[in-house]
């Protein structure tokens, strides 16, 4: 019953707010130096694959510190859809996966959020089938799952593609050696997930070192699974017959929000005090700001972060962790645009991320892309210009040249940032940014 109750208001809150957002636009007027704290949510990239491990453990669980954002809600309603139950109040998710009976994801749900691939994993390993819709493409590039689908055959699954759907079989997946051509975050996720429950060891090389994989195995330790490896390139995973529902699991806080309040404290010439923030996770982050002349300092408040008089300019190569992420890039590019100098921005994740470029330039930031290779003249002052969201680290980036603009500017499509930003017109305010929420 509370279950139900939960998700009664959950509805009613989130999904009018998922219908508002895609008609709402962000107008900014830039400027003005920000100053306060600012609390940082649940990471979304480690909530969502944490969600779909509820899937391997029939019964309720309760997840804490997950973000109120757009593909949260889509997560839930996946769930929802194979016939599972999810309530959501502050922060708190409750999952009901007992009854769990159609093992699929539709594609009108994954073509909203790739993410929803995560369900293919726990799926196949605990009713040994799973139809689920093949992603396609996005924004910011091709983004197969070869990896994920090689992975789960090398584990004893049958793998068919039938019209626009992956189907998987398996009567019980079995260990195996699996070694990724190129560190898959997602990948590396849904092989985990399914080998907790395999017959066998499961060895995975080459895979995602990221602090959400980490976060997702600590997880998965808690409900009952045997790895080794959290945090490196190698990941043993002995199989187990049955896992426990997650009690309370503590989703970590969000690395690219973060980053994203140090870009702006950064680039606005900020006083900004991050609170509830992984400072072991921010390192590339970290060193890459302070090369440009964003100071840090530790408090007993949080992390104190100052942006500089005169930013400098920097080289960056995207990577896997601990490398710069790729969801930092549109971002440090929109600060960089202010620097003194020429900076390099090299994005060798995906192959179509600089869809921010036009806009930034459109504020006038002098930037020219050859390959995925982006030069950064910086410029003395961007102006306030309207702009187009499209994809949600670009809205990001939007938002930090704007808040720094000379004069207005209007964002719009900004359900993208409502996808991994938790209230992030609101946090601005309260650090004294000039910036309302409207319709279009
Ligand atoms: N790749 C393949 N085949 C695969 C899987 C990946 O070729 O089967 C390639 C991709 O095309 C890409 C590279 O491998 O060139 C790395 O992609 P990865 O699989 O790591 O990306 P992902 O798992 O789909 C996650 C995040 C992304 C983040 C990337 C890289 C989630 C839900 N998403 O995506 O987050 O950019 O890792 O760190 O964890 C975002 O939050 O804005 C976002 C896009």
């Amino acid at each position: 019953m509370l279950l139900v109750i939960h998700a009664v208001q959950c509805s009613a809150r989130l999904l009018l707010y998922v219908k508002l957002g895609t008609m709402e636009q962000l107008i900014i007027r830039g400027g003005r130096p920000l100053q306060g704290d600012v609390m940082i949510s649940g990471a979304k990239n480690a909530a969502l694959p944490i969600i779909t491990a509820s899937i391997l453990a029939p019964g309720v669980h309760q997840i804490t510190n997950v973000p109120e954002l757009r593909d949260v809600v889509t997560m839930g309603r996946l769930i929802g859809n194979m016939g599972g139950l999810t309530g959501y109040r502050e922060g708190i998710m409750t999952l009901d996966t007992g009854r769990l009976r159609t093992p699929e994801a539709p594609y009108e749900l994954v073509k909203t959020m790739r993410a929803a691939v995560l369900v293919l994993g726990p799926l196949v390993a605990r009713f040994g089938k799973a139809r689920v819709s093949l992603p396609g493409g996005c924004a910011i590039g091709g983004r197969p799952i070869d990896q994920h689908i090689k992975g789960l055959e090398k584990m004893g699954a049958k793998i068919t593609l039938e019209g626009g759907y992956v189907i998987a079989k398996a009567k019980r997946l079995k260990g195996a050696r699996i070694y990724f051509d190129m560190p898959t975050v997602t990948g590396t996720e849904n092989i985990m997930m399914a080998a907790t429950l395999a017959k066998g060891t499961t060895l995975i090389e080459n895979a995602a070192r990221e602090p959400e994989v980490k976060d997702l195995i600590d997880c998965l330790i808690a409900m009952g699974a045997k790895i080794k490896g959290a945090g490196e390139s190698t990941i043993e995973i002995t199989g187990v017959d049955s896992l426990v529902p997650m009690a309370n699991y503590a989703v970590i806080p969000d690395r690219i929000e973060t980053g994203t309040f140090m870009a702006i404290a950064g680039a606005c010439g900020g006083d900004i005090t991050i609170k509830n923030c992984r400072i072991d996770h921010m390192d590339a982050i970290i060193m890459k700001l302070k090369d440009a002349g964003v100071r840090f300092d530790e408090t007993k408040k949080g992390l104190r972060v100052r942006g500089p008089k005169h930013l400098q300019a920097g080289t960056v190569t995207t990577m896997p962790y601990p490398g710069f992420p790729t969801d930092m890039q549109a971002q440090f590019m929109s600060l960089m645009a202010l620097a003194r100098g020429t900076s390099i921005i090299h994005e060798s994740i995906f192959e179509n991320r600089f869809m921010h470029v036009a806009e930034l330039c459109r504020m006038g930031a002098n930037i020219s892309i050859d390959g995925g290779t982006a030069t950064v003249k910086g410029v003395e002052r961007l102006t306030g210009a309207p702009v187009m969201a499209t994809d949600l680290r670009a809205s990001a980036s939007l938002i930090v040249a704007a808040l720094c603009a000379k004069g207005e500017s209007t964002i719009q499509r900004i359900y993208h940032l409502d996808r991994g930003y938790e209230r992030i017109d609101e946090k601005l305010k309260k650090l004294g940014a000039d910036i309302k929420r409207v319709m279009e």
